[in-house]
């Protein structure tokens, strides 16, 4: 198995057509599917009693297909030695589908270490067609993997070590205020949280956010500043959320086009939570984040920042002017996404107020 090319790409058409529970007849059938379920996965998906095989045989061919690549950029944001911590803890998927993060999880493990011992998996999923895709992509892909299923947090067994707990696109099917209180019974290491990149899904985020923070138990690594009150708590037009840059499967490519949904670019909401112990105290964090797209415009880049003021998070626009950049230097800084570290080594080498011209805090 190519290890580097699943965890960036994802898996590839002929791949997909292993794993699916059942065949299209053609790709009309399979897109006709898609786009049927394709808002409610998204937005706010009614829980009906379980997917039926022909939506999971769907979901394989384009969720599935297009989310696994999204973890590999998710952690290239993170500090290297969370990076390799976190990959030394037991993983539990929660909300597992047909184990896509699980898969993306473990791809990323191996290809940087084939030889890495991997720890136990710990899938939490009740839709019993889900789990039937998931055995299968386990069986084709991680056979020797040692993993169990579980119909909810509760009733998971105790861990020795570390633990982290992945939300994979599936928070937003859930109830906070159940998750949060099952959370803080099981005491995870880490909370990894991979969720769509929607306004809906930003307002859960941050509800999960201020209780994790309120509890005194956990702090933010990513994508906050520090683990402070987030400056859009109190704004209804910004919301946080990143981009993820893409590369496909030429065919999976090909279908996105033909349905006109463009997924190499993904907007997504990631966050990363660590518990606080005697043994790891708050971290220093990063000096902030760009929490929308550079924008080209007219003789100007201007940047929308989140950053530690003071140990406070508050939200700056920051204008760099292009006759003060080079041709390579204005290709690159507009190529800043949001969710990208500020990183004031990307600026080129002039002074600060030759370069930029503070507009001061985002208004209200
Ligand atoms: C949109 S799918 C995401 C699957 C996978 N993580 C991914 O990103 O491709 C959400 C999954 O969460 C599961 N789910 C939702 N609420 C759940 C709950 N309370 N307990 C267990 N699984 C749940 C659903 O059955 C579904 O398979």
């Amino acid at each position: 198995m190519d290890w580097l090319r699943l965890a960036t790409m994802g898996p590839t058409w002929e791949e997909c057509k292993k794993i699916a529970l059942i065949p299209f007849k053609n790709d009309d059938e399979l897109i006709g599917e898609i786009l049927k379920w394709q808002d409610c996965y998204n937005h706010t998906r009614k829980l009906t009693e379980d997917y039926s095989s022909k939506e999971v045989s769907a979901y394989i061919f384009y969720f599935f297909s297009t989310h696994l690549g999204r973890l590999k950029t998710c952690l290239a944001r993170l500090p290297l030695e969370i990076q390799e911590d976190l990959f030394k803890t037991e993983f539990v998927d929660v909300g597992a589908g047909p184990a896509t993060y699980t898969l993306a999880w473990y791809a990323n493990i191996i290809s940087r270490n084939p030889t890495q011992q991997l720890q136990k998996s710990y899938l939490i999923e009740q839709s019993m067609n889900m789990r039937k895709a998931a055995d299968l992509v386990l069986d084709y892909y991680l056979r020797d993997l040692d993993c169990r299923y579980y119909n909810n947090i509760m009733s998971l067994p105790e861990m020795g070590g570390t633990s982290t707990y992945f939300f994979g696109h599936s928070l937003n099917e859930m109830n906070v205020e159940i998750v949060i209180s099952e959370i803080l019974q099981k005491n995870p290491t880490y909370l990894f949280f991979l969720e769509p990149g929607t306004k809906q899904s930003f307002a859960k985020m941050l509800s999960m956010r201020t209780l994790l923070l309120a509890s005194n138990q956990y702090q933010v690594i990513y994508p906050c500043a520090r683990s402070e009150i987030c400056p859009l708590e109190r704004q209804k037009e910004n919301w946080c959320h990143q981009y993820v840059d893409l590369r496909f499967d030429p065919a999976i490519e090909g279908m996105c086009q033909k349905m006109k949904r463009d997924r190499k670019r993904s907007p997504l909401i990631f966050h990363l939570y660590k518990k606080v112990s005697e043994n790891s105290k708050i971290q220093s964090q990063h000096e902030g984040i760009h929490f929308k797209n550079a924008e080209d415009q007219k003789g100007k880049i201007v940047f929308s920042l989140c950053k530690n003021k003071n140990g406070k998070n508050v939200l700056e626009e920051k204008m760099i002017l292009k006759r003060h950049l080079s041709k390579a230097q204005e290709k690159q800084m507009a190529k800043i996404l949001a969710g990208d570290i500020f990183d004031t080594r990307l600026l080129p080498d002039l002074s600060p107020s030759e370069l930029e011209l503070e507009r001061g805090p985002v208004k209200k």
